[in-house]
């Protein structure tokens, strides 16, 4: 009989807590329901207690998601708990996830407590988290590196309890396979009341063995595994979905892993994991395993000989299993629309009618500057206008740019600004560094002018790099700015990297004014 493994999703919260990456309640959202397609069981939403923000996004997740649970952290406290609730109480299947630290490390220099303490503020949140849903899990934070006849005792009491998935967390990369792998082997023989409740584990990657060590769980009695699409998160990130799913796909030969599955649909991964990068502005590394943009591409002659030959020869995965579009198309200025819809249905968009028309005319336009439009430089066509469907307060109506060698750079901006009264135009010259520096300085001047900020958001970040190959390759360019201790990201994408450049810095300043409204901190009225 086969085995389910629960894909726990948790991109929305240990995945944001990567540095840099801050998402709104509604890219969230779009993320969250991209998860449900993908096939994921849980979709852990945020850490609702941690701010007004993220209290918003799990709410929204939980009112709109059906088919997944949707699950919210909570530390051990009753206000984290009460707070975690009150954002899941609309969901259809709503999941509490709290957790106390049980290392010893942790419980003498961070809780300050003693064990007894800890055990009884672990069964305590569990039973209180009870009240109000069966669906309670419970972890033991820096579960790898914790005494383990303590942590048994937790294990035990926290089911006793109530909680009905216990997670155990390696919090901090420490472990390899075979100790992972055995500490679940362990308490599976120890704890007497296992069989109550499923084991989970949540690896983190600063050894690199975050896959590993959570595939060696499986093999030793773990059935739920936290993971995030990209393997973002924490420092060196969480295990990455995408990997755990296709070992288990992969090696249904091998005798370890051949009574598993997990319900996820693996043609969605490609699709999910470009919408995170977008998103989150964090870039996918070119070899990462699965989603890189180089893990199904053949360079040396030997294998590209191979590959013709038999794909088996130099390939463990189909792309297209994956939903990597096989690239041999490539369209250009002659295709037509039927020819671009057929490309985007195989990169995994289906678009209405309306959408198809706007995006065939800024493909046209692109086809008409560069030769070859590539798969990546459509996906950025679609996102783009996809994300016009997003709220948007800040527009550029024009730019004008004067530079050159000997010339001190000038910018003039023209912004529309919407609020739901109306729609205004405001233009400002500024100089600068360089024509970019000239740019931003125009933009953050009015917008602070406007939005009323005394301090103008401070530029933490600036990434400019090619999105496909060739002299007329599309520029992407990734903005970060700091106000307030928050982090806000944009992206934008054209020919011209000093528009690329403008575009992301609005799209990052639309971000943060969609936070700063939701969390009340500015009023949006002109
Ligand atoms: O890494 C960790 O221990 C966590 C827990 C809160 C599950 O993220
Ligand atoms: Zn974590």
């Amino acid at each position: 009989m086969k085995e389910k493994i629960f894909i726990f999703d948790t991109t929305l919260r240990d995945g944001e807590q990567s540095p840099g990456a801050s998402l709104t309640p509604q890219q969230k959202l779009e993320i969250a329901l991209q998860l449900e397609r993908l096939g994921v069981d849980i979709i852990e939403a945020g850490f609702p207690i941690a701010s007004s923000g993220d209290f918003e996004a799990v709410s929204l997740v939980a009112k709109n998601i059906k088919k997944c649970q949707v699950a919210a952290l909570a530390r051990a406290k009753k206000e984290d708990i009460d707070t975690a609730y009150s954002a899941l109480k609309f969901a259809k299947n709503p999941r509490i996830h709290t957790f106390i630290a049980t290392s010893d490390i942790h419980i003498k220099y961070k809780l300050r407590m003693t064990k007894e303490e800890v055990l009884e503020t672990a069964v305590d949140a569990v039973k209180y988290a009870r009240k109000f849903t069966d669906n309670v899990e419970f972890s033991c934070e820096d579960a790898a590196r914790s005494n383990l006849d303590f942590m048994c005792k937790v294990i035990e009491e926290v089911i006793k309890a109530g909680a009905k998935v216990i997670n155990i967390p390696d919090t901090v990369g420490y472990s390899i396979p075979e100790e992972f792998g055995n500490l679940i082997k362990q308490i599976k023989n120890r704890v007497p009341n296992i069989d109550k409740a499923i084991i989970s584990v949540h690896c983190h990657n600063d050894l690199g063995l975050a896959v590993a060590n959570s595939i060696s769980a499986i093999i030793n009695g773990a059935r739920q595994v936290e993971c995030t699409i990209n393997g973002i998160g924490e420092r060196a990130g969480n295990a990455s979905l995408e990997e755990i799913v296709m070992i288990i796909k992969t090696k249904q030969r091998y005798p370890m892993l051949q009574k598993f599955y997990t319900d996820v649909n693996t043609k969605e991964i490609y699709h999910t994991s470009r919408l995170v990068s977008n998103l989150t502005g964090i870039v996918v590394q070119p070899n990462k395993a699965i989603v890189g943009r180089n893990a199904f591409r053949h360079e040396s002659g030997i294998h590209q000989d191979g590959v013709i030959k038999k794909r088996q020869t130099y390939e463990i995965i189909k792309p297209q299993d994956v939903g990597v579009p096989s690239s041999e198309l490539v369209l250009g200025k002659h295709s037509g629309r039927h020819a671009l819809e057929k490309r985007l249905v195989e990169l995994g968009y289906k678009v209405s009618k309306k959408i198809l028309d706007r995006i065939f005319v800024k493909f046209k336009s692109l086809a008409d500057k560069k030769k070859y439009v590539f798969d990546e430089d459509i996906i950025a066509l679609v996102n783009e206008e996809l994300g016009k469907g997003r709220q948007q307060f800040v527009e550029l109506n024009y730019f004008h740019i004067n530079s050159g060698s000997g010339v001190l750079p000038t910018a003039t901006v023209e912004l529309k600004i919407r609020s739901k009264l109306k729609i205004m135009t405001f233009r400002e010259a500024e100089f600068g560094d360089g024509p970019v520096d000239a740019a931003y300085k125009a933009i953050d001047k009015i917008l602070c002018n406007v939005f009323n900020l005394k301090t103008v958001p401070k530029l933490v970040d600036y990434q400019l790099k090619a999105i496909s190959s060739g002299k007329d390759a599309q520029g992407e360019v990734i903005v970060r700015f700091e106000y307030d201790h928050e982090i806000s990201t944009g992206r934008g994408i054209s020919t011209d990297i000093i528009e690329a450049s403008i575009k992301a810095y609005i799209s990052c300043w639309n971000n943060f004014l969609i936070k700063q409204e939701v969390t009340n901190k500015i009023k949006i009225s002109l």
